[in-house]
């Protein structure tokens, strides 16, 4: 349970916004919305405070509201700020360190951590001004969210959509909401290393390409993510993916298959390894000048990587959990059971990707263990996460 105080920023999304308090309280947090001029155009107070069962703050010079609590106490009274929808021009006051309002005045003067969930249009995202701003803002130590791809409200189409509310609560350090889930962190995971390996892996072929494949990486930041929220020590290996660094995880960056393995192998010992990456299986010898059309028709020929997961089944320091995936496009099951024996793992999470997986927002998996096969309702690659980290958590503990 944490106290979060939410400020609703004046966009589209601030209907979304609405959507989180809701699933905030039902997960058992306390929430107190402050909505800025903007916002009330899109949600109103009243609503807010209907459903987060909470007073709601929208102005500096409400008397009343500082006589009972000032904004210094406001700012300071709830254990995690978050910012969602973040507009552009309220990221713009915030890297700036302007305090004209409510909500700019707050943010200034919380000493809480604080997290923020950007939604615009896309060009005003992919705005210099906006990316230098958001660059500030991580630099000055706040948790900013990457916002997800797809069709606008505005009718364009690219990042700037706001996250699900489920995803941007999973994405908050609550933990221990004062500090961090870096090392130490109170969890069903403190003391524990998890490893996690995520995203493709490239191959050269010649300077210039590579042999890759479609995964995103976000099935495994999204357990990265959710591991150290639950306050383990988590070392995420990534192949090249595009995505932000989950809050309070350490990463190593990777090309190839060759690389990943020596970064998993030189990050032992772990108590639970959960192998994500979609390592490539082989890798051609790469030619060291770029290839030229006239060079046709091509050969190349492939020599086998390491499997990972297997050198980990095998490991004098074998994690205690060894965890594999499995995507697969047919006998979905049957094959992770034969996985899940040849490499000595413990568990396959196996996934049908035979839909729009890769890349997508969400996954249906079947979790097969040494004595069952467990059927997980279709859920966000989020709520997955979360699933898997609560059945490591009880397994391990
Ligand atoms: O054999 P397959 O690639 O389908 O196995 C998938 C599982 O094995 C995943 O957990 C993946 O991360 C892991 N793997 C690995 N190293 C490889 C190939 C796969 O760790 N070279």
């Amino acid at each position: 349970m944490a106290r979060i105080l939410l400020i609703i920023g004046g966009g589209i999304a601030a209907y979304k916004a609405a959507e989180l308090v809701r699933h905030a309280r039902k997960g058992g947090h306390e929430v107190t919305p402050v909505l800025t001029d903007g916002a009330q155009h899109f949600v109103t107070p009243m609503s807010l405070a209907a459903l987060a069962e909470s007073p709601v703050y929208t102005s500096l010079w409400d008397l009343k509201d500082e006589v009972e609590m000032g904004h210094i106490e406001l700012s300071r009274a709830a254990d995690h700020v978050l910012v969602c929808p973040a507009t552009a021009g309220l990221i713009a006051k915030m890297a700036a360190g302007l305090a004209t309002d409510l909500a700019t005045t707050l943010l200034l003067a919380t000493d809480k951590p604080v997290t923020v969930a950007p939604a615009m249009n896309v060009r005003m995202w992919e705005h210099p001004a906006t990316q230098r701003n958001i660059a500030q803002l991580r630099a000055d130590g706040i948790n900013v969210l990457d916002p997800d791809e797809g069709p606008m409200a505005c009718g364009e189409f690219g990042p700037g959509r706001l996250p699900d509310p489920e995803a941007i609560l999973a994405a908050l350090p609550l933990g221990d909401a004062t500090t961090p889930p870096l090392a130490g962190a109170e969890g069903p995971l403190t003391g524990k290393h998890v490893l996690v390996t995520a995203g493709p892996t490239h191959e050269p072929i010649d300077p210039v390409r590579v042999l890759a494949n479609k995964s995103s990486g976000k099935q495994g930041f999204a357990i990265a993510q959710a591991a150290a929220a639950a306050g383990a020590r988590v070392t995420l290996i990534a192949g090249p993916v595009s995505l932000p660094t989950p809050f309070g995880v350490s990463r190593i960056d990777v090309t190839t298959a060759q690389e990943m393995h020596d970064a998993v192998m030189t990050s032992l010992p772990a108590d639970v390894a959960v192998m994500v990456a979609a390592v490539a299986d082989w890798r051609p010898q790469p030619s060291d000048k770029k290839l030229k059309k006239g060079d046709g028709p091509l050969e190349l020929k492939f020599s086998s990587n390491p499997d990972i997961l297997a050198t980990l089944g095998e490991h004098p320091d074998r994690p205690g959990l060894l965890i594999g995936f499995a995507a697969e496009t047919h006998d979905v099951i049957e094959n992770a059971k034969g996985k899940r024996e040849r490499k000595k793992a413990d568990w396959i999470v196996a996934n049908d990707v035979s839909g729009d997986v890769m890349g997508g927002d969400r996954n249906t998996i079947h979790l097969v263990t040494a004595d069952r096969v467990d059927d997980w309702e279709e859920a966000t690659k989020h709520a997955v996460a979360q699933k898997l980290i609560d059945r490591i958590s009880d397994t391990i503990s």
